[in-house]
């Protein structure tokens, strides 16, 4: 029997791994430039905190959740995403009490959704995301949103495309909900099933649907915008000032909804205007959670931010010719000519590498010509020779692959003397 990596996941092969680090390693500087710290939180949480934030009217919470119970009888569910589980240990690990407010972090790791397989779109995906809990700034929204587009255009993105939107607050989206309810009322029997269950519940959701997405009614939607009370048109206003501050272009899209119900006022999303992307150009998304922290039991502590998954992004960097050089290098390989110059091998690569050198040797009894071959396969940079006369000398023919100089070294000078070529 062949066994297959389960549907909508894959295994990540050294070929990939090696852009994966880059990334990551990009991330990370970015980060520790904004003055982000990582956080960790278990993959799977109790099935109540997701039902609860992200929303029981949700695709993610109604279709896409690997929800199970434990042998304790325990309803578990595989994180579907970051924002809820990271706001839970804010608030059960009191980091509301911290002098620094807010509390920036950052997380990634992978998130689960059991959702149709397609370019683009995993079971199993890896988020790289923020969250900034406890400042109702508008200028930490464009600071959020500019760490965002600073880690793509670091890595050299140019087709980025960022919309902004404003959700309000708790006022506006209720005038809002009512007008969208008197929209679609009328004719709601031409929606799916689960439209008609959330027009009384949740409308903003219907927007959200993908099986309705072309209906004539979705066009003429009323938007939030015209709904926004007077200071979430304000707040709205200076998170646009402070993004033109920071030099940030965006396009304002009034029909951008998330598919989580926990925003308010910011939402936004980052898109992919590359020819070469595929058909799902969202890159990122995120927004304001002001209540979030309140709904799962803990005090007053807005907050903003985003996810992106690295899956999407390499699709991203790869459809604009900008996938990260990534070779392992190779500082020398030894090529060992009999048995006793084998054990002289492991000696001197144990020392070797004990020095911090990378060096490896050939384990499969090759002979010389295919061990150089190995060596220029592996790109090494020196290549070591022991044979009978060396072993003799105590001392082994090195050759720099760059130049084809060559010299012989002492056994007990080699990482010295590879050292001071590097
Ligand atoms: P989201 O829009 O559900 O938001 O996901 C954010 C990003 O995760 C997407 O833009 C996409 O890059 C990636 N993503 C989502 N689903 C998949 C999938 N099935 N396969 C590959 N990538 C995927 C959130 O998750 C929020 N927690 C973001 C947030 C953080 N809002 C505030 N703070």
């Amino acid at each position: 029997m062949m066994f297959k990596v389960p549907r909508g996941t894959k295994d990540l092969l050294p070929v990939e791994t090696g852009s994966w680090q880059a990334v990551e390693s990009l991330i990370r500087e970015t980060c520790r430039l904004y003055r982000y710290e990582e956080i960790r939180t278990p993959v799977f949480e109790q099935t109540e905190l997701f039902t609860r934030s992200v929303g029981d009217t949700t695709d993610i919470v109604q279709k896409e959740m690997y929800t199970f119970e434990d042998r304790g009888g325990r309803s578990l569910t595989l994180r579907p995403e970051g924002t809820a589980p990271v706001v839970r240990a804010f608030v059960e690990n009191k980091l509301f009490g911290s002098p620094d407010q807010p509390v920036k972090l950052y997380y990634m790791g992978p998130m689960f959704r059991y959702e149709r397989q397609q370019a683009g779109r995993y079971r199993q995906f890896v988020q790289f995301g923020v969250e900034a809990i406890g400042s109702d700034s508008p200028a930490i929204d464009a600071e959020v949103i500019s760490l965002a587009m600073d880690v793509y255009q670091r890595a050299g993105l140019k087709d980025l495309r960022l919309v902004i939107n404003s959700l309000g607050d708790k006022e506006s989206r209720n005038a809002h909900r009512e007008a969208l309810i008197r929209h679609f009322e009328p004719s709601i029997g031409e929606f799916c099933s689960d439209c008609q269950n959330r027009l009384q519940k949740n409308p903003l959701r219907i927007l959200d649907c993908k099986v309705d997405r072309d209906h004539p009614l979705m066009k003429t939607a009323p938007a939030l915008t015209d709904y926004l009370n007077e200071e979430s048109a304000a707040y709205f206003e200076e998170v646009k000032t402070s993004l033109d501050a920071l030099g940030i272009e965006y396009v304002v899209d009034p029909n951008l909804v998330r598919g989580l119900d926990y925003y308010n006022h910011t939402a936004f999303e980052i898109m992919s205007t590359s020819d070469g992307f595929g058909a799902i150009t969202t890159l990122c998304g995120g927004g304001r959670y002001n209540g979030l922290s309140e709904e799962i039991g803990g005090p007053e502590a807005p907050g903003i931010g985003f996810a992106m998954s690295i899956e999407r992004f390499l699709m991203a960097l790869e459809a604009e010719g900008k996938m990260p050089e990534t070779e392992s290098k190779l500082d020398a390989f030894i090529v060992a000519l009999d048995e006793e110059s084998r054990k002289e091998a492991v000696k001197i690569l144990g020392n070797l590498r004990r020095e911090g050198i990378a060096a490896d040797m050939d384990y499969m009894g090759r002979k010389m010509k295919a061990q150089m071959k190995a060596a220029d396969r592996q790109k090494a940079g020196h290549v070591i020779v022991i044979g009978e006369d060396e072993l003799k000398n105590g001392a082994a023919g090195v050759k720099n692959m760059a130049d084809g100089t060559q010299e012989t070294v002492e056994f007990a000078r080699l990482a010295e003397a590879l050292k001071s070529r590097s």
